[in-house]
């Protein structure tokens, strides 16, 4: 890696930020390492050739934001369709809207409500057990959206998404449960909403085309560290115990399974997302790739899905949402103490601060680290140093 100034290490949407803007606006030399044979991190998305349709195999990723900065941004690299999520949830036979809103409420209890009854009738359910600081996961939903709402649509969906009784996990991983009292079905309400048109890959390829990059697919920045010249600064973009080989134990994260198949029909289920709220169903959702572009031209007569099972990462499994117990964060905490002794090098994206980001907060966390962490070292192209 001589001559160059910045070593990126992974190319999903923090490292090729931060590659793109060192290249383009400091004219740095940037080498970005990726050990997948593949850029883009997760949000890579590649058309499958047996169906002609655009899959994404780490999972359907919808881009969404609030941030005017992030959108404008990422439309130099790509224009949006104004493709809007919709997600189904399949309970006891029968298909409700989700995030739970009037629709679903008026569906699952047969009858029409206005917002003012539907809101008297979730208040009641969910003063109804006298719930006062939640001890566990399902006192926390009970006391936020009422029991028949729960055990509907909550209890047997985190049951598989963690493996574990809702009355075992505690109530810190979920937030408060959205309940809407209008017909809004989006399941995203930020300002900026869509699908790249020509797909993430097109997205990735754009923001990396620069004379100043160079790409290393394959190479894991573990195997070719001591090829990194001395003074080099280096954006860290995997998993920060793997960092420091888990000298202080590894962090806890779940991962998924994705089973594929290409159905004989032009269309499974009519739509991108479909959840599975209930246990005698063993996986979490069903994803459609082909719903996700609808201004495509389709006439085939496949389709491709992907069954998503949900399970707790172990060694080797692609790490994909954090559970970041107390222990984990105190671990975490351990981990960052360490990184004062590099001065060289900066962690960033979801591996390496261990937080679960959208794709919009890995790329406004990595314009703003480039702008108060990378831009600053270097001087009209050249290292300080
Ligand atoms: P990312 O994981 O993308 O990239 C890290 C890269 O580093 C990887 O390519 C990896 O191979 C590489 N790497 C790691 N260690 C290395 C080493 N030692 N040497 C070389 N390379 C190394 N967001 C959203 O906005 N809308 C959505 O709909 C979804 N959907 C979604 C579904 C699922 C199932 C998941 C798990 C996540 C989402 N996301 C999402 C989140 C999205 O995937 C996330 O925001 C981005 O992946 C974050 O980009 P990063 O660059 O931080 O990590």
């Amino acid at each position: 890696f001589d001559g160059f100034d910045l070593i990126v290490v992974g190319s999903g949407f923090f490292g090729t930020t931060i590659a793109e803007r060192a290249a383009r606006e400091l004219g740095l030399k940037v080498a970005v390492l990726d050990k997948r044979t593949h850029f883009g991190g997760n949000s890579w998305s590649e058309v499958n050739a047996e169906t002609g349709i655009e899959v994404h195999p780490y999972g359907t990723h919808i881009f969404h934001t609030n941030s005017e900065e992030v959108w404008t941004y990422l439309n130099r690299f790509t224009e949006f369709t104004d493709y809007r999520h919709r997600v189904f949830t399949v309970h006891g036979g029968r298909v409700f809207s989700m995030p739970i809103n009037l629709g679903t409420i008026c569906s699952f209890f047969g009858r029409h409500f206005t917002p003012d009854e539907a809101r008297a009738l979730v208040d009641r359910e969910m003063g109804a057990e006298g719930i006062g600081e939640p001890a566990n996961l399902e006192e926390k939903a009970v006391k936020s959206i009422g029991r028949p709402l729960y055990e509907a649509f909550i209890r047997g969906y985190t049951m598989k998404q963690w493996q574990t009784d809702p009355k075992l996990l505690p109530a810190a991983i979920i937030g408060r449960l959205p309940v809407r009292f209008t017909f809004e079905d989006r399941y995203f309400s930020d300002r900026f909403e869509g699908m790249p048109r020509q797909g993430y890959g097109a997205i990735f390829r754009n923001m990396l085309s620069n004379p100043n990059i160079r790409l290393f697919l394959g190479t894991d920045y573990f195997d070719v560290r001591d090829k990194v010249p001395a003074g080099a600064l280096v954006v860290y973009t995997g998993a920060i115990d793997r960092y420091y080989d888990y000298r202080f134990g590894e962090l806890g994260w779940r991962t998924v399974d994705l089973e594929w198949e290409v159905a004989r029909t032009p269309d499974f289920q009519g739509t991108s997302v479909m959840n599975y709220a209930d246990t005698d169903v063993p996986f979490t959702r069903i994803h459609e790739f082909r719903h996700l572009h609808p201004e495509r031209p389709f006439d085939g007569d496949k389709t491709i899905i992907a069954r998503e099972f949900s399970r707790f990462a172990r060694n080797g499994d692609e790490p994909y949402y954090p559970i970041a117990t107390p222990q984990d964060r105190d671990l975490y905490d351990r981990y960052v103490g360490l990184t004062a002794a590099e001065p060289d090098v900066i962690f960033g994206g979801r591996l390496g601060t261990y937080r679960y980001m959208d794709m919009h907060q890995a790329i406004g966390a990595a314009l703003k680290c480039f702008d108060q962490q990378v831009a600053p070292r270097f001087s009209a192209g050249k290292p300080l140093s």
